[in-house]
């Protein structure tokens, strides 16, 4: 029977400067009102200039130890969920490792976008399972403002800064707590729909790309809604089934921010309790790797989770990547 993953810790960040809707109304052809019905979004938190995706998770990192009371020496692993490293090399979780003063450990980065928290942690639970860690730091961090267009109203509305950051621990022989069941898929075919065209190997960056504004997210937000409204009801609903479960035995669907339509409509469709759903959209908006971390956070403060709690934990992203995953809650 392998060594089963639970989380014993949270920690997040998000930087104080805010980027509201009336900030982006003075931006580009906008409103408060357009955002705030197709999106949920009222705001999002940005980065001061200078501070960087390791920075947010360096902090996100230091709250988790600090509220479990390690030392980061006690840290073995570190696995850092981002699509906005802090450069293409080394790894941001190099920088972290680095900056948090963890001599003890290795580590890498995840790209999955906003798949990325959900890999992260199942590829962190996997190396408790294995036996050979017993404390792994699984991280979600995004800086999407250093890679938005802000004359694209279309995308420039949806995205914010953030981080969050786990710890994962051994469940004690015979606790039933921990990471219990997941489904996750890549369907390369979404690639078109969600991407940054240039900056790498194959658009390497020159003049002509920065001119055409490749550098940024390009969207095609009806196909990736399209997809997402799908694929969030297809994975959790796979994953109930296949443990058994009713969405009425939840008590706490954490998904990914994405947009409250996506949401409200894999709520629905699973019959779940909205008052069991987390959202908190409206004030951070898609922090792509940071969302769930960051509702993980909220729904701690909003009694949502307790010890024994039976969560699922869903996110679509750019890829396309999904992710559904069951925990029975530790903390
Ligand atoms: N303000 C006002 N009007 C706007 C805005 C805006 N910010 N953005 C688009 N519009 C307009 C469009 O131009 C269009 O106008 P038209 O009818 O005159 O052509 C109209 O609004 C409708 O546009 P749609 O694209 O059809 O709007 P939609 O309802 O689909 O909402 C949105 C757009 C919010 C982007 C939605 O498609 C969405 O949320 N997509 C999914 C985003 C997502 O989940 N991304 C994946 C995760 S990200 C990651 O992995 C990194």
């Amino acid at each position: 029977m392998p060594q089963r993953a639970k989380i014993t810790s949270i920690g997040t960040y998000v930087p104080p400067r805010l980027l509201t809707n009336a900030d982006l109304e003075r931006l580009v052809d906008t409103s408060d009102e357009w955002i705030r019905t197709r999106t949920g979004i009222s705001e999002r938190h940005r980065v001061a200039p200078g501070m960087a995706t390791s920075d947010m998770a360096v902090e996100a990192a230091s709250d988790c130890l600090a509220r479990r009371g390690l030392d980061p020496s006690e840290v073995e692993a570190i696995l850092v969920a981002t699509v906005t490293p802090d450069m293409l090399f080394p790894s941001t979780a190099c920088l972290v490792q680095h900056k948090l003063g963890a001599p003890q450990c290795w580590g890498f980065d995840v790209l999955a976008a906003c798949s990325g928290f959900l890999y992260a942690l199942a590829t962190g639970a996997s190396l408790i399972a294995a036996g050979t860690h017993r404390r792994v730091l699984v991280i979600g961090s995004d800086t999407m403002t250093s890679i938005i267009d802000y004359t694209d109203r279309a995308t420039c509305v949806l995205f914010g800064d953030g981080a969050g950051a786990v710890l994962l621990e051994p469940a004690a022989p015979g606790e039933e707590f921990g990471l219990l069941d997941y489904h996750h898929q890549i369907e390369g075919v979404g690639g078109p729909s969600l991407y940054m065209p240039a900056g790498g190997s194959h658009h390497p960056a020159t003049h002509e790309t920065v001119d055409r504004r490749e550098h940024f997210v390009h969207q095609e937000g009806q196909a990736v809604f399209k997809y997402a409204v799908l694929k969030m009801y297809e994975i959790c609903k796979l994953l109930l089934d296949r443990n058994g479960l009713q969405a009425s035995q939840l008590d706490c669907f954490i998904p990914h921010q994405a947009n409250l339509r996506i949401i409200q409509s894999t709520g629905e469709r699973l019959g779940l309790d909205p008052k069991r759903t987390l959202i908190n959209i409206h004030k951070y908006g898609n922090t792509t790797a940071a969302t769930i971390p960051l509702a993980m956070r909220d729904a701690q403060e909003q009694g949502l989770l307790h010890p024994n709690a039976l969560v699922l934990l869903a996110a679509v992203g750019a890829g396309y990547t999904s992710g559904a995953q069951l925990l029975r809650w530790a903390i």
